[in-house]
């Protein structure tokens, strides 16, 4: 297996936690809290306004999209960042089905994330004229591309189940209908290689806080091939993205490709935390940490099976068909997580039974998987979970 003793070396993990929830909140690089320290008090201190010069705040979200892409599978010049991944959704969607005005259906499934479906439900609201939102099963979404389907809205990894869809076949697919697809990567940005630009895909967002390690609240990235960079029109028009958002023009002329998808004055604290965290990135290749996550994840699942057999797994097997978490049901999935996170393991609660682990080769290997194994064997051999404290929900699960 690949040593990644250097990259965890880069991270702030405090003692006695095995954190196997870097698929929701990515730890803190050490090298971020001193390059956010940098930006506070030597960019944003000593230049103040002149920063968006001359410390390069205006380029940042094009320069660090640049970085992701290449995580990503897309060419540079493709990426750009800025609000949340919310909000990337729906300005993709509203772009796609502006390129279908014949079309009036968005098709996505029930294991998308609901904020997916929200904003595709208010866009639809929005929008009138009989524009719908349809949701099939995950296994039925090629028999349900049809020529009433304008954009195809995935996720490509389910938040729950860890389940991988077929980005490639499920754009060919969707192509060949004459649809265009929205892919959103959040659980496979940092967690598994993504060819969007070899799979065809037209439009793509995803977070960074999750295994892209930029800290709670960095922003999101939206990806539009490049066919369509000069024809897609943002329907959330703010002016970083006009073609001259200095000129102060009255009227809105967007800006040239990808640049078009910026709104508003750029998160650079976040953006600094961010360019921080992508240099533990530059480190390694994707291909190296899936294939040191499919070995840790297989190690998991059979130590569980093993150790708890009242745990029933709702991860896929088969490699071709997950992601980078494994998740387990069981009733009281909720109390045995808690039970779990007090004993030191942290993972994560989706309801409404599911248990979800996720894994980083940059900072997990096959000791805290061993570890994590023995430790939720230990709570459901004893029972440990049965606490009435244990029970309480919190506001995030
Ligand atoms: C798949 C997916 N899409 C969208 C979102 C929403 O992201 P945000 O809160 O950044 O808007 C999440 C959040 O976890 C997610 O997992």
């Amino acid at each position: 297996m690949t040593d990644f003793l250097a990259t965890r070396a880069m991270f702030d993990l405090p003692e006695g936690v095995i954190y196997l929830d870097g698929n929701s909140l990515g730890p803190l690089p050490k090298a971020a809290a001193a390059r956010v320290a940098h930006t506070v008090t030597e960019e944003w201190g000593r230049m103040l306004v002149t920063g968006w010069n001359k410390a390069g705040w205006m380029e940042q979200p094009t320069r660090v999209g640049d970085r992701i892409a290449r995580l990503v599978g897309a060419a540079p010049g493709t990426v750009v960042m800025g609000d949340t991944l919310s909000i990337k959704v729906y300005q993709a969607l509203a772009s796609a089905l502006q390129m279908r005005p014949d079309r009036k259906v968005i098709l996505s499934d029930s294991g998308n994330f609901p904020s997916d479906l929200y904003m595709a439900e208010g866009l639809c609201r929005t929008l009138g004229q009989h524009y719908t939102l349809r949701i099939v099963e995950p296994e039925d979404v090629a028999n349900a591309i049809d020529a009433d389907v304008a954009v195809l809205l995935l996720t490509e990894v389910d938040y729950r189940t860890g389940r991988l869809h077929d980005m490639h076949a499920l754009t060919q697919a969707a192509h060949a209908a004459g649809a265009l697809t929205v892919w959103d990567l959040a659980h496979s940005a940092g967690a598994l290689p993504v060819d969007l630009a070899g799979s065809d895909a037209d439009f793509a967002v995803g977070c960074t806080y999750k295994y892209l390690n930029s800290g709670p609240g960095g922003p999101a990235f939206i990806y539009v091939a490049p066919r369509h960079a000069e024809i897609a029109l943002p329907a959330l028009s703010g002016w970083l993205g006009h073609a001259s958002p200095f000129a102060f023009d009255l009227a809105y002329r967007p800006g040239t490709g990808i640049e078009r998808m910026r709104v508003g004055t750029p998160p650079v604290l976040q953006l600094a935390a961010l360019e921080a965290a992508l240099d533990i990135w530059d480190m390694t290749t994707m291909a190296k940490v899936r294939a040191t996550s499919l070995a840790l994840t297989d190690r998991f699942i059979a130590g569980v099976e093993t150790g708890c057999p009242t745990l029933t797994l709702a991860t896929p097997r088969e490699h071709a068909r997950r992601g980078s978490q494994v998740s387990f049901r069981h009733p009281e999935g909720y109390a045995i997580m808690q039970a779990l996170i007090a004993h030191g393991v942290i993972g994560d609660f989706r309801s409404p039974d599911i248990l979800r682990f996720g894994f980083t080769p940059l900072f997990i290997g096959e000791a805290e998987v061993d570890a994590a194994i023995g430790t939720l064997t230990r709570i459901m051999a004893g029972d440990l979970w049965d606490r009435a404290e244990y029970r309480t929900k919190a506001r995030v699960t």
